[in-house]
């Protein structure tokens, strides 16, 4: 099969795993490979409300045996969809664009941060991804290029909690870092003549880690680029609809309100949709100096899909289990960092958290080819997680949300099995 895949599809296509999975079924917080073996998935966020749960799976089949157009033709599905999704947002945040993926969703922020402030500079941090498109590939700083970053663009160092600099002692002096850099990377804008048009970050900076932030961080970050005349594009692709547990949106955990919110992965549960949410001001400034069109992009099938995970969050009760079975399993992963000395500091919010894996004695020394060791063996033994972060050393536990306490002990009981091994 991987033969196959080659020949086919090309090379350099990663897979997860020494020992490559090959799923044929999913069911909740389950998925079931050829062989009819068992694995609990304690690692995708794209089912978010559980694989194929069937009110999403009734919804879209129901709208696909209807009608399926696109927004050139009138239809309820959209405008209820943009209801009810603004009605979780700050009430400035009223005007919603439909795309098909993040990657898209991302491309028209940075769009209407230009039209709106008419500047072209852009701030990330320096281990990012926010998606695929030529526009955001530039943005992608966590894969190393030999060209070289655009002129537009200035990164600030990415938050990192664990691994401080000499001279700090706590996140609160790593974060005054962060922002002198990020009046460094304004000025250099400025004096380069581009101007901020925007910053763009995931309020919990998922790919950078998920580090712990101090109290107003991202405020006062926010503050700084609007007072540069730019504005604050918040990347919901990870955190967006409950990952954290304590909101709805990763801004709304962080404490602050932007300007532009991107989504996308968990929006429709696998059905591929993504979306702008925005400033009737900035919506204006697009619309009117560009021409959008998206052809599969807020159509009927893809906006019941939408709805129908919104149902679900809120009739299961998707964020108060995410914020109750999250703080179970941090506190049992914490349990296991005291007997295990090869993990090291363990970190996250809701059903988003992990913890690092580091050479015994020496807490803060990353030990990659442990953690791909553990994640592999996790893989062996049915259960199904990965690592991320600038060293690849860190555990990242993202799994569905109706991931149970049960679900939980399990996980545990085969990671100290694992652990133990190693
Ligand atoms: C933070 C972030 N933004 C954007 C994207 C791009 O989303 P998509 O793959 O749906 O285009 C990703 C994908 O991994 C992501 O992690």
């Amino acid at each position: 099969m991987m033969a196959r895949r080659e020949r086919l599809l090309g090379p350099n296509n990663p897979t997860f795993y020494d020992d490559p999975v090959h799923f044929v079924r999913g069911e909740g917080v389950w998925l079931f490979d050829a062989d009819g073996r068992r694995y609990l998935d304690a690692y995708n966020n794209v089912p978010h409300v559980g694989h194929c749960h069937p009110h999403v799976v009734e919804a879209i089949s129901r709208q696909a045996g209807l009608l399926n157009t696109h927004s050139r033709y009138l239809h309820d599905n959209v405008l209820d969809y943009a209801e009810r999704l603004t009605a979780t947002f700050h009430r400035s945040l009223s005007t919603v664009l439909l795309t098909c993926t993040g990657s898209e969703a991302n491309d028209v922020a940075l769009r209407m941060a230009r039209a709106i402030t008419g500047k072209h500079g852009v701030i990330v941090t320096d281990f990012t991804y926010h998606g695929n498109t030529s526009a955001v590939m530039e943005l992608a700083t966590l894969i190393p290029r030999e060209d070289g970053f655009s002129t537009h663009l200035r990164t600030i160092p990415a938050p990192d909690s664990y691994h401080l600099e000499p001279g700090e002692k706590d996140e609160t002096d790593m974060a005054a870092r962060v922002l002198a850099h990020l009046d460094a990377a304004i000025s250099s804008l400025e004096e380069a003549g581009h101007g901020v048009s925007a910053i763009m970050l995931c309020p919990i900076f998922a790919n950078e880690g998920f580090p712990d932030l101090p109290p107003g961080f991202l405020d006062r970050v926010a503050k700084r680029v609007r007072k540069a005349g730019g504005v604050v594009i918040a990347d919901e692709v990870q955190p967006g609809f409950g990952r954290t547990g304590a909101a709805m949106w990763g801004h709304q955990y962080s404490g602050f309100t932007p300007d532009i919110v991107t989504m996308g992965k968990p929006m429709g549960n696998g059905h591929p949709i993504g979306g702008v949410v925005t400033t009737h001001d900035i919506m204006h400034a697009f619309r009117t100096k560009n021409v959008y069109f998206n052809t599969f992009g807020s159509n009927p099938v893809s906006c019941a899909a939408g709805l129908a995970v919104l149902d679900v969050i809120e009739n299961e009760n998707l964020i108060a289990n995410a914020a109750e079975v999250g703080a179970y399993a941090k506190e049992r992963l914490e349990k296991m960092a005291e007997k295990f000395g090869f993990l090291g500091d363990v970190r996250g919010a809701g059903l988003f958290f992990g913890a690092e894996i580091v050479h015994p004695g020496e807490q803060i020394t990353a030990d990659k080819k442990l953690a791909k060791k553990a994640v592999n063996l996790m893989r062996e033994n049915g259960v199904i997680m990965g690592l991320l972060g600038r060293k690849e050393n860190l555990f990242k536990i993202r799994p569905p949300m109706p991931f149970s306490k049960t679900n939980a002990d399990h996980l545990f009981e085969v990671m100290d099995h694992v652990l133990s091994r190693l």
